[in-house]
């Protein structure tokens, strides 16, 4: 994989650099709640920026369905992005429109320019390859070359992802270069003890990941909804609480694996339950009780883990080398389940060994909660992509960046 600092020792001046970044930000009301994804592409477009390229910063953000949707528009991704270059940035109110052509011909070497959200035309995300090779078309004529840096979706087989790098020469960009770096050390020559935290709410979307990292991890450790359905697979009752009947097979299988192999799988002992789920949005007092994980009552629902889980998993996670954590512990957006998910983020905050946080929901907890970035080993931008790389898959925007 040819990386951007060939790029820049080849001399980038005055070319038109295509950067497909991933600008997925959560908004609130059109406010950006965590800028942690533009910041991590900053490195990769100043870099570029500084040897005299034309930038052009492209990404999706969120899920529209192939048409303009102004609830999607990069626009306040792009100001934040002008906000933290410290210099103006021109948008582009289509894709490959004259508006983008306009920003783009507009460009003097040095300055930066985002287009509006790829995911607003069909071509990027279509299974037809004809379709997205056409948008790809269009897109390569935005550009002399492309820089991938959007690791968050390399896992896509979307237009900008995989066909497009193929159109024009092609590098990897700063951010995709250390998540890879990151994730190798994760899955080859991996420090002992290693140890996996992981949570969130669907055991269907980390059965991939489990069954990659049993051959791999030394402990498993598993909390989020996820977990009523490895406690009902031990055959406790889990009252409401989130369950997928359909995954007990699987989770029973892994958890006998696991014994065969030596690989500790760790549960919650103990939850805080309630009848209702908290409201986020006022927040008001939940008042969850804590009950044992193997006595939850009937008309309640676990919402995190308990006391003695934080403890344990904290006990767990001491002495570990490596550790990947990916998904909450609770219902961390809610004053009254976020200690959980607190708990395990201290104690990678506390631990000598290298600690990795797989993005999404995990990395924007570890900011809103409060943690310093920098006690971590790596953050993660990307939390489905580093997930389908842990579990071995061949992700699309990597092998495009490849040959
Ligand atoms: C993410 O948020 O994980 C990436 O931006 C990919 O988004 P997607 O799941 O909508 O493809």
């Amino acid at each position: 994989m040819k990386t951007i600092d060939e790029l820049l020792a080849d001399g980038v001046s005055g070319k038109r650099v295509f950067v497909r970044a991933d600008l997925n930000v959560p908004l609130a009301d059109g406010t950006i709640t965590d800028d942690g994804r533009i910041r991590a592409v900053l490195p990769t477009v100043k870099a570029l920026a500084e040897a005299g390229a034309k930038v052009v910063v492209a990404s999706h953000l969120g899920r529209p369905k192939g048409a303009p949707d102004p609830a999607f528009s990069l626009l306040p991704a792009a100001e934040r992005l002008g906000e933290l270059l410290g210099a103006p940035v021109a948008f582009a109110e289509d894709t490959v429109g004259p508006a983008a052509h306009d920003a783009v011909d507009g460009l003097q070497p040095g300055q930066v320019a985002v287009i509006e959200n790829l995911r607003f035309n069909p071509g990027e995300t279509s299974k037809d390859d004809t379709e997205r090779g056409e948008f790809a078309d269009r897109l390569a004529a935005l550009a002399d070359v492309y820089v991938g840096d959007g690791f968050g979706a390399v896992h896509r087989k979307h237009a900008s992802v995989f066909d497009l790098p193929a159109r024009l020469p092609h590098y990897a960009g700063y951010l995709i270069a250390t998540e890879v770096g990151v994730l190798k050390k994760l899955t080859d020559d991996v420090k002992r003890p290693y140890a996996v935290v992981l949570g969130g709410a669907k055991v269907s979307d980390k059965l991939g990941v489990i069954d990659h990292l049993l051959e791999k991890a030394d402990r498993i450790l598993i909390g989020g909804g996820m977990a009523y359905t490895f406690l009902k697979a031990q055959g406790h009752e889990v009252g409401i609480s989130l369950l997928q009947e359909d995954q007990i097979p699987a989770v029973k299988e892994y958890m006998k694996r696991a014994e065969e192999r030596g690989v500790e799988f760790v549960l919650p002992v103990d939850v805080l339950v309630s009848p209702d789920f908290p409201d986020l949005k006022t927040k008001a007092p939940a008042n969850p009780t804590t009950v044992a994980a193997t006595a939850i009552p009937a008309d309640q629902e676990g919402l995190d883990i308990g006391p003695e889980t934080r403890k344990l998993y904290a006990s767990k996670l001491a002495d570990a080398a490596t550790v990947f954590w990916n998904g909450p512990m609770g219902v961390f957006e809610h004053p009254d389940y976020a200690e959980g998910t607190k708990a395990v983020a201290q104690a990678l905050v506390a631990s000598d060994g290298f600690t990795v946080v797989g993005g999404g929901d995990s990395a924007a907890a570890v900011r809103t909660l409060g943690f310093d970035e920098k006690a971590f080993g790596h953050i993660s931008t990307g939390g489905g992509a580093s997930l389908e790389y842990l579990e071995g898959k061949t992700l699309p925007g990597l092998a495009a960046l490849e040959d």
